[in-house]
């Protein structure tokens, strides 16, 4: 279970009341998805997946019975197996959806491909770089879509930001600092690098044009071998740096996000319910620099505001967007080269933290 969450504002039981629709949508322009996983996160893919147009989830696979008995209170008559080949195997499956623990994306994503299903995979993509590499050239050879579910992205905060980064209203940028931080959920497979830090640089992969070059990550573990806490710096060209700070040990959930430029500078707070952010028009001017002992720097202090921020839930975006790249043949952005930049990030950083935060090139 991600101790994030984008999760959903619905009451749960709502879900159930349009199960009737299930099967009513016209074949020819439907996609027909498998989901794997309804543990914490598989349920609201499931519930997002099954409001949409164009979209039929025709099986639900968990190997847990309890979490398949969940399944059937809300979706009377979809099918419901423990085992996963029924639907990685099924003709009557056109992509799959894999809501299951990260070490076991590679081996499912993979049977998937070999058996022509698109994929939808949750975040981190894969435990290794090496896997990603070959999940994206194997979709390559069978022409089948990967998307990896970077959730943030498709929020309307993140496309907001994404669009004043575009349209050049924060002008050149600095740097990129998040804070996310609570207390808990500790998860038994992965660190808090592992489980938190995707969110934060799949956006940073997302708004940041140039590479990065290089990762510095300090961080440690306090109750078993995984780190609990961990500070992550990314280096790009032209002195543009990324900060992250993710942390299970905190007393209070901190979602903040600083973002500097040359013109303009934001907050963005994911907490906030009404204004998730305030653009700053503050700024540093060097007015006069005869030596390096003589700089002359001006404060720039003017308006504040609070772009309106789409409040519709990230998950239908980006699934509405799945189904809409299957239909059309398209490559999402949120494709299998960008899981596999995000889980590099991670394993440079994994890297860095065991060395007691050396610098790791990328
Ligand atoms: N995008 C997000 O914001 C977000 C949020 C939460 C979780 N996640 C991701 O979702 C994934 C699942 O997380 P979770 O919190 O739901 O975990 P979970 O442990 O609550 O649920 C996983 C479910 O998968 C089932 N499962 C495991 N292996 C299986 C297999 N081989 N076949 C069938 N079922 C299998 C388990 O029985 C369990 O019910 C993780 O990769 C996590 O990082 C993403």
């Amino acid at each position: 279970m991600d101790s994030d969450s984008l999760a959903p504002t619905m009451p749960a039981g709502a879900v159930g009341s349009e199960s009737n629709l299930v099967g009513t949508k016209p074949r020819s322009a439907t996609v027909r998805v498998g989901v794997i996983g309804y543990g914490y996160w598989g349920p609201n893919i499931v519930r997002n997946f099954h409001g949409l147009e164009h979209c039929e989830v025709v099986a639900v696979c968990d190997k847990s019975p309890a979490a398949l008995k969940r399944a059937a209170r809300s979706y009377p008559g979809i099918l419901l197996t423990t085992d996963f080949a029924e639907v990685l195997r099924s003709p009557d499956v056109d992509a799959v959806a894999i809501i299951t623990p990260v070490w076991t994306h590679f081996d499912l994503a993979k049977e998937a491909l070999e058996n022509g299903k698109h994929v939808f995979v949750e975040k981190p993509f894969t435990s290794t770089s090496a896997q990603a590499e070959e999940l994206v050239e194997l979709a390559e050879r069978k022409n089948l879509r990967i998307m990896v579910d970077h959730t943030f992205l498709f929020s309307g905060a993140v496309r907001k930001i994404r669009e004043l980064v575009d349209n050049g209203t924060l002008g050149p940028l600095y740097y990129y600092d998040s804070t996310r931080v609570n207390l808990g959920l500790f998860q038994h497979d992965v660190s808090v690098l592992w489980d938190l830090a995707p969110h934060d640089l799949s956006i940073m992969d997302h708004l940041i044009v140039e590479k990065p070059e290089a990762v510095v990550a300090t961080g440690s573990n306090h109750l078993n071998h995984l780190a609990d806490m961990a500070f992550i710096t990314v280096y790009f060209p032209n002195n543009v740096i990324a900060h992250f700070n993710v942390n299970w040990l905190s007393p209070v959930k901190v979602r903040t996000t600083l973002i500097g430029g040359r013109d303009k500078m934001l907050v963005w707070n994911d907490l906030d319910p009404d204004e998730k952010i305030k653009v700053y028009d503050k700024g540093v001017n060097i007015t006069k620099r005869e030596s390096v002992y003589d700089l002359l720097v001006s404060y720039r202090s003017g308006d504040v505001w609070g772009p309106k921020v789409d409040a519709t839930e990230a998950l239908k975006v980006e699934l509405e967007y799945f189904i809409d790249c299957i239909l059309k043949e398209r490559t999402p952005s949120n494709d299998g080269a960008a899981g596999l930049r995000v889980v590099r990030l991670l394993e440079a950083a994994e890297q860095s933290l065991q060395a007691r935060g050396q610098l790791v090139r990328l």
